[in-house]
């Protein structure tokens, strides 16, 4: 039996485990890539493991997220991500350069290569033919420092793409169909490789788009051939050397194969308030539109900015709509503005903004209350936008510009004849905005403003738990219970203690001074503990409190997995009935914890105030005991790498 894509480049980086989709398996990680708002905590972390330099083929820190500067935070963090990278042997990618997975395409992506990136779109470089996954920051951490990242190996889908898209329908219509098909819940568990005539048809940035948004069916990841259409991309950016062949078997098998005649295909449009929210452009025509933002990981390559270029060129923005457009990279930016398609933007009455995320993750353009605002983005959650009330429309770039001259929503294809723009054979090649990291590392010292504070330190499990419940809570906490998130505390994710202060606030405003005038101690939960998004905040302040474990009835998956990688136990009630034997100030003792945790055995726990024995479980893989024994990943990564 042949291997598809994704076999091949996993068995190249395979370190444990087989590819049995369901299993466990570790790979090596070749690139890593931070950001901004996720990237100050990610190098804390490695920091925190006392690895000098990292051990990737190659690191990249973006700064492309928190651009507004209207307080000190934001710049702090820029100027901590610039010196740590440079001390570390870490590219910086400077503020205005661009969004981390449009610079990373043109410069740094290899075909065949894995690359794990702290942002969820960091797919998109799958396009190349890459094996490129979205992680939290310490497993990005983890990575810079040599360890291998563990994944559940996913299920692999063919989508066979045939024939050729119509004109003014683009690749952003093939990624919407399908999310229209599979919905966002669709590609959970399972990688997306494509395959098919119909992909020699598009170029690097449009496979780009369709594996970006491959993120919002929930896809591990998505990959293209790296075929001649990847060199000839690769060739105009000076990096042939880069490319090589790399493509599936004839006889490859896969778990699930999908088609799609793009032929077939319409300009499609995605409602309020999701991605799969999707419907025939034709459908809403006659909408009318305040606002059109044209941009983000998704759209704003060369090839999209100039499609935009030319449907404004001569024409006026319509007198009700802000159209801004944000172009994906200074590469892209440059190029525009040397062969004049600026100057037609700009003539049209568009708003230029600087290369970033921007809007897409609501830093200006909030539109007006109850406004329409179509987007060439990949998210329309409700309130995403900065307001609650707007109704955000994702569409193709075609689509978003033929909506800011007329004022609503149409069909691209009344202006007729198609626009053709062309890969160009040379893409403008300056990479003086990105630093390479320095070559004297001792004498770069890491600059540490006001918000910058130490990451907590994770030590090794001790012989004896001693300590008192701090805090007894019931059934389905979340982890925004547990470590709130909003615009008001966004400013402090590099700054722990900070955080610390807030955490459990709308539970018990005392949680907090309580767990510090104690050193720390144990939370008791109900069932489903730590609920919600992955946020790793929601263990690493716990931490910070000296929380040693938490016993629950039963823990939400990524919590847990979140707990265990910052050393905290996470233990179950073998017997929910003893639930209710605990009161919030009851002492608890746990003797021998390293060997109990070693063995597979229950755990006991004694109650002192109540004199009574309590029976937990710890349901972890024998790694994850080792970790626990470790005080988490990080010091268990530190360990395997002596
Ligand atoms: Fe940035 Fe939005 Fe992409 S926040 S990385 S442009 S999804």
């Amino acid at each position: 039996m042949g291997y598809n894509i994704v076999q091949k480049i996993l068995k190249e980086h395979l370190v444990s485990g087989s590819l049995v989709p369901g299993h466990e398996i570790a790979i090596k990680i070749d690139q890593t890539l931070t950001q901004d708002s996720t990237g100050t905590m990610a190098y804390l972390q490695f920091e925190a493991m006392g690895i000098s330099r990292v051990k990737t083929k190659l690191s990249v820190a973006y700064v492309d997220h928190n651009m507004l500067q209207e307080g000190f935070e934001n710049a702090d963090d820029h100027k901590y991500i610039q010196t740590v990278a440079s001390k570390h042997g870490i590219y910086f990618s400077r503020p205005g350069n661009g969004i981390c997975h449009q610079v990373h395409l043109e410069r740094f992506g290899v075909p065949g290569e894995t690359l794990l990136g702290s942002d969820s779109h960091t797919p998109t470089n799958g396009a190349l033919g890459m094996i490129a996954i979205g992680a939290g920051g310490l497993d990005v951490a983890v990575a810079m420092g040599g360890g291998p990242y563990y994944l559940i190996m996913p299920r692999v889908i063919n989508v066979r793409l045939h024939g050729s898209l119509r004109p003014w329908v683009s690749a952003k219509d093939i990624i919407l169909e399908l999310l229209r098909r599979l919905t966002v819940k669709g590609g959970v568990g399972k990688i997306i490789e494509y395959s098919g005539d119909g992909i020699k048809t598009l170029t690097v940035p449009e496979r780009a788009t369709i594996a970006n948004m491959g993120a919002e069916l929930g896809a591990t990841t998505s990959v293209f051939p790296s075929d001649e259409i990847t060199r000839d991309f690769l060739n105009a950016q000076g990096r042939l050397k880069d490319w090589k062949l790399i493509e599936a078997d004839e006889d490859a098998e896969y778990d699930e194969v999908i088609d799609i005649y793009l032929d077939k295909l319409e300009p499609l449009i995605a409602q309020p308030h999701s991605p799969d929210n999707v419907v025939k452009v034709k459908e809403l025509e006659g909408l009318k539109v305040d606002q059109v933002a044209i941009g983000s990981c998704t759209n704003s390559s060369y090839m999209d900015m100039m499609k935009v270029a030319a449907i404004l060129k001569g024409k006026t923005v319509h007198p009700d709509v802000s159209l801004v457009i944000s172009p994906g990279s200074r590469q892209v930016f440059q190029m525009l503005a040397k062969n004049g398609a600026l100057a037609d933007m700009v003539a049209a009455g568009a708003r230029i903004l600087e290369c970033a995320c921007g809007p897409c993750i609501g830093m200006g353009q909030a539109p007006a209350t109850n406004a329409v605002s179509i987007r060439t983005f990949n998210r329309n959650f409700e309130g995403r936008s900065g307001t609650k009330s707007a109704k955000v429309y994702l569409a193709s770039p075609e689509v978003a510009a033929t909506a800011a001259i007329y004022g609503c929503i149409k069909d691209p294809r009344i202006w007729g004849k198609e626009i053709q723009i062309r890969l160009p054979e040379r893409f403008e090649i300056n990479d003086n905005m990105i630093i390479p990291p320095s070559e004297n590392p001792d004498e770069v010292e890491v600059v540490r403003g006001p918000n910058i504070k130490p990451f907590p330190s994770h030590e090794p499990l001790s012989e004896k738990l001693e300590g008192e419940v701090l805090l007894k809570v019931g059934d389905n906490i979340t982890t925004d219970h547990i470590m709130p998130s909003n615009a008001r505390l966004l400013p402090f994710r590099s700054n722990i203690p900070k955080l610390s202060e807030h955490c459990f606030e709308g539970v018990d405003p005392d949680f907090s001074k309580r767990a510090k005038e104690k050193g720390g101690g144990f939370i008791v939960g109900g069932a489903n503990y730590g609920q919600g998004s992955s946020r790793e905040h929601a263990a690493l302040v716990p931490l910070y409190l000296g929380i040693k474990f938490v016993l629950a009835k039963s823990f939400a998956r990524i919590h847990k997995a979140n707990l265990i990688n910052n050393g905290i136990l996470p233990l179950t009630f073998v017997n929910e009935e003893d639930y209710d034997e605990i009161s919030q100030g009851d002492v608890l003792v746990l003797d021998d914890a390293v060997a109990q945790v070693r063995s597979k055995d229950n755990i006991v726990i004694k109650n002192i105030t109540k004199g009574k024995e309590i029976i937990a479980n710890l349901d972890v893989s024998d790694r994850n005991r080792e970790l626990l024994i470790a005080g988490g990943l990080l010091n268990y990564t530190s360990l395997s790498n002596r």
